[in-house]
């Protein structure tokens, strides 16, 4: 039996969500296509081994089974494998500082022959939506080393009591694997210090995280992240190798983000458009102008009569706000010079400015070009 010929019992296998198949299936495909395709084969395999966080197929590939909340037994974080993401895109500087790490990271042998310790921790802050994230997905990826993500605001709500010890278990486990410790919402710690019933447990738990940070191996990589950077214990930033404030995408980050994600449909675009949709998102972070552009693409399949750039625009004044009157009269006024055919009504559509004001604006658009 031929590899495609496991294909539908793949495909069948994995709409029943039979995990069983799916493994025998997997492991036979493997078999057949080792010889001729060893980097598919090797990858399906890696693929089997991290996606049963389950024990046993963990242990298959050494890493122990993740560490749980004693009483109820949770999981404590989740695991994921390395997988290929395009490259973030962020200012020069943030991207300066995060090759850096790469490069020292792949220097460690040589860091620790001299003497010198090797950098294994980067504390990211920054408003919601701009990368965190994303980045330390990307740093597993780079490095080639799974990512265990611990997110702090949910597991103190419900672990309080016994986050202390879950804290050392989590770090135990890092420790003992090859992998990147993402600690994501770090400033729930310090977020609760004013909660006086917390005081005395949260003050354990940072004294833990503290200690923690500083014991831990430099095999083990450590990412912090925040938004509420003034919140945080200046020790824990002091523990932090590195820290970096990830921006909100200035102009250019914001081409970049909207030539990458509309993609194929970009040709089909004014640069006008494309020009005034980067100008314009400047309000949004870089998750919403991805949303954003998914909407235009969706938009695009469901009304395929209607010209690209209006859908772009119109999908772009449902999620940015209007900074001024005079914003409001430019977007009409350019509505109306660089798109003949659009009604009034139209334009009101696509700005959701009332009927009433677009009429307005207009007018006295062309009053002052008459008075020209
Ligand atoms: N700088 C960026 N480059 C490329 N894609 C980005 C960038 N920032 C955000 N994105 C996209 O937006 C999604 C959401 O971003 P992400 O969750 O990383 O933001 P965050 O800073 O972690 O936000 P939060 O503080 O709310 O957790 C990402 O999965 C990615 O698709
Ligand atoms: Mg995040």
């Amino acid at each position: 039996m031929d590899a495609y010929d496991l294909i539908p019992k793949l495909i069948r296998a994995s709409f029943d969500s039979d995990r069983k198949t799916i493994e025998a299936v997997s492991l036979a495909i493997i078999k057949r296509i080792k010889k001729d395709y060893p980097d598919a084969a090797g990858e399906i395999a890696k693929t089997l081994s991290f996606s049963g966080a389950g024990a046993p197929m963990v242990r298959s590939i050494d890493m122990q089974p993740l560490p749980v909340d004693r009483e109820s037994r949770y999981s404590l974080v989740k695991l994921d494998e390395p997988y290929e993401i395009p490259d973030p895109i962020l200012d020069d500087y943030t991207m300066t500082q995060l090759n850096d790490f790469f490069k020292e990271r792949d220097m460690i042998n040589t860091f620790l022959e001299e003497g010198i310790t090797p950098p294994n921790s980067i504390l990211l802050d920054g408003q919601p939506g701009v990368g965190k994230t994303y980045i330390a997905r990307w740093i597993s990826y780079r490095l080639n080393i799974p990512l265990i993500t611990l997110d702090l605001a949910s597991s103190i709500s419900s672990y309080l009591g016994r986050s202390g010890q879950n804290i050392k278990n989590i770090f135990d486990y890092a420790k003992s694997q090859n992998a990147v410790l993402f600690l994501d919402e770090l400033d729930a710690i310090a977020k609760r210090r004013d909660d006086a019933s917390d005081l005395g447990e949260l003050k354990r738990l940072v004294n833990v995280l503290l200690k923690e940070l500083e014991l831990c191996p430099s095999s083990c990589v450590i990412i912090g992240a925040t938004n509420h950077p003034e919140l945080l214990d200046k020790a824990i930033w002091r523990r932090f190798d590195r820290s970096l404030t990830v921006s909100m995408p200035a102009e250019i980050e914001r081409k970049n983000l909207i030539l990458r994600h509309l993609d194929k449909y970009v040709p089909r675009l004014k640069q006008d458009t494309l020009l005034y949709l980067t100008k314009h998102a400047g309000s949004i972070n870089a998750a919403d102008i991805c949303k954003l552009c998914e909407h235009i693409k969706r938009q695009c399949i469901l009304n395929p009569e209607m010209q690209l750039d209006l859908i772009a625009l119109s999908e772009l004044y449902k999620v940015i706000t209007y900074t001024s009157k005079d914003e409001k009269i430019q977007i009409c006024q350019m509505l109306k010079r660089d798109f003949n055919n659009l009604s009034q009504r139209d334009i009101s559509q696509i700005t959701n400015i009332p009927l009433t004001s677009v009429t307005r604006y207009l007018t006295a658009n062309s009053r002052i070009k008459e008075g020209k």
